[in-house]
């Protein structure tokens, strides 16, 4: 299923009852056609035996730095370019290092760089996506280290598939029990498939603006009106488009996400603030693509000081609607440059966007179905269709990562077809 001709992956065992989830998470990625080979932390080996996963995996497993061959990798790994030192060789051979399950300590030592045994140096030198999948008592899972060194991994890139709850070995209820090994196979796909779409810098020479997160409009210096826009979908669209080698401008209202990386980011709080940053920068862009949850009213005459409880049961605030700064955008732009909206919608999804196409005059309209619960809105993932004049794609439920590259392929797509302006 994936086309890269190397298929090796590198599961990580650690110790806990539920290390022998791992050897159906073996069986898993090979269904998935991968060559999961397996590394083993001693205490993994106190659980099961390494026999179990050489005879699944069909390699030599791994389980320790100081193992048979003595940390020192083959000649074949020499010859072919990568480290005679068999921690660095299986670090530069892998496509991903998946660890299931990822004890405290294993995360611990991750967090904090330490390189102890082979699983922990081996970290160190991965240069491809490391996934972790931590399994433990539920005490440990909410202590507040463990949380610590999660946050630390997860802001480093690694992807932390988040334990369910259950029944855990130790007789207690609750949350750290392994993920399904299904779930966990499927992230693995997921990352490699993200990383090959990201890898080629077909947006070299674009400059994409996007809009992401929810506009506020203040009622007094307190309070606001607001919507549960994340902004997660406009972030990941303007990561994706910087690592595919576009100079990206986003427009973001408050989120609590981080700018990501090489991005240049215009902080707005209002519609009206949105709309002067969209307004100034228009001129550079090539691209646009407005992700924004942006508010159709504001309130007329802003309280100047904090509006005081009132003694009748009802109040009234005054509205006004703001300009559409899309439809603005997509009438003023330069000549050549591709806009892409969005539509949130909750009934008559299709023909809204449609009908959003039309009205807003932009090349394409991504419309997403915001009633469906887990996706959408304040969610890591979404679903939904991309609509042009002359057809419509339809993008199944996935992460806003994935879906990203896959809005950036389309408007690719758009672009080849020469297809700059709306006529
Ligand atoms: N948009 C905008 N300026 C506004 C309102 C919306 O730029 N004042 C943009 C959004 O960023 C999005 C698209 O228009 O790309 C559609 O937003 P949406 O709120 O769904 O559209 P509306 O025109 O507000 O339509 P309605 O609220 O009637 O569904």
């Amino acid at each position: 299923m994936m086309n890269a001709e190397n298929m090796k992956v590198t599961v990580g065992v650690c110790g806990g009852i539920a290390a022998y989830k791992a050897v159906e998470l073996v069986r898993l990625l090979q269904e998935a056609g991968l060559d999961p080979h397996v590394v083993m932390t001693e205490a993994a080996e106190k659980f099961v035996g390494p026999l179990t996963f050489e005879a699944i995996s069909g390699h030599r497993v791994i389980t320790g730095l100081w193992g048979d061959r003595a940390g020192v990798g083959n000649a074949e790994g020499a010859a072919a370019g990568v480290s005679s030192v068999e921690h660095v060789q299986e670090a530069q051979t892998t496509r991903a290092l998946v660890v299931a399950p990822a004890t405290a300590d294993t995360l611990a030592k991750f967090a904090h760089g330490l390189a102890g045994d082979f699983l922990s140096t081996m970290y160190l030198a991965m240069h491809g996506p490391v996934i972790v999948a931590p399994a433990m008592n539920v005490v440990m899972w909410e202590h507040p280290a463990t949380r610590a060194n999660v946050e630390i991994l997860r802001a480093r890139g690694v992807r932390v598939v988040e334990p369910g709850s259950g029944y855990l070995a130790c007789g207690m209820v609750g949350g750290g029990r392994l993920a399904e090994p299904e779930e966990i196979a499927r992230v693995v796909v997921e990352v490699l498939r993200e990383g090959s779409l990201e890898t080629e810098v077909d947006f070299a020479g674009e400059t994409v603006l996007v809009t992401a997160g929810g506009t506020r409009e203040a009622i007094d210096p307190v309070r606001f009106i607001g919507n549960r826009s994340s902004g997660r979908m406009g972030y990941a669209v303007a990561e994706a488009a910087k690592a595919r080698g576009a100079r990206v401008i986003l427009v973001s209202a408050v989120t609590g996400l981080e700018c990501p990386s090489g991005v240049e980011m215009v902080p707005v709080v209002s519609a009206e603030e949105m709309r002067a940053a969209v307004m100034q920068r228009l001129g550079e862009a090539t691209v646009m693509v407005m992700a924004a949850a942006v508010s159709d009213y504001r309130v007329k005459g802003v309280a100047a000081q904090k509006i005081k409880r009132e003694k009748t049961r009802v109040m009234t605030l005054e509205l006004e609607s703001t300009e559409d700064i899309l439809r603005e955008a997509a009438t003023k732009r330069r000549p050549g440059t591709l806009v892409v909206g969005f539509a949130a919608e909750t009934e008559d999804v299709l023909a809204n966007g449609r009908g959003k196409l039309e009205r807003k005059g932009v090349d394409a309209v991504v419309v997403n179905d915001v009633s469906e619960a887990g996706l959408g809105f304040d969610s890591e993932r979404n679903s939904g269709s991309f609509l042009t004049r002359g057809g419509e794609v339809q993008f199944p439920a996935m992460l806003k990562r994935e879906m990203a590259g896959r809005i950036l392929d389309e408007v690719k797509k758009l672009r080849g077809k020469g297809l700059a302006l709306s006529e």
